[in-house]
């Protein structure tokens, strides 16, 4: 099957259910996307499709339409997304597990509201877990990155 991933054409050859989670980490080696749960509860695995957060651990592969973006996608070291800039500026990582789909998760929410109030914020974020307890400056983070 064919998939674009952060730009970029791959073929693979895996089962159609394999989720998405798996074909980018174990076949196609791009690792920001995390494994936390497998069921959709944590977040840890946001990528976007078509710009859109989805939970790559509970998306069959063979379900994916549009393109593939995960944070090795989002920005480069040399041009950082705007969210990635606030996470750095606000130190929002603690362990760090979570974060990747934090920030996807974060910059869909500002695709689609550049000033999204804290309800929004707190909205979009609830479905993220974070076992460091890192919200206050997620939110700071997103509220500067909306700015
Ligand atoms: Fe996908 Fe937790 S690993 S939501």
């Amino acid at each position: 099957m064919r998939l674009n991933v952060n730009g970029r054409p791959h073929e693979v050859d895996v089962e159609p259910e394999m989720p998405l989670l798996w074909v980018l980490r174990d076949e196609l080696g791009i690792t920001g996307p995390k494994y936390g749960c497998g069921i959709g509860f944590c977040g840890a695995c946001t990528v976007h499709i078509d710009g859109q957060p989805m939970r790559a651990c509970v998306t069959p592969a063979s379900a994916v339409q549009g393109a593939v973006t995960t944070i090795e996608g989002l920005g480069t070291p040399a041009a950082l997304h705007a969210v990635q800039r606030a996470w750095i500026e606000h130190q929002v990582a603690q362990c760090g597990y979570c974060q990747s789909g934090q920030i996807m998760a974060a910059a869909a929410l500002l695709a689609r509201n550049a000033t999204p109030s804290d309800a929004d914020i707190d909205d979009a974020m609830s479905g993220h877990l974070c076992r460091c307890g890192t919200y206050p400056r997620i939110r700071a983070a997103v509220k500067a990155a909306a700015t």
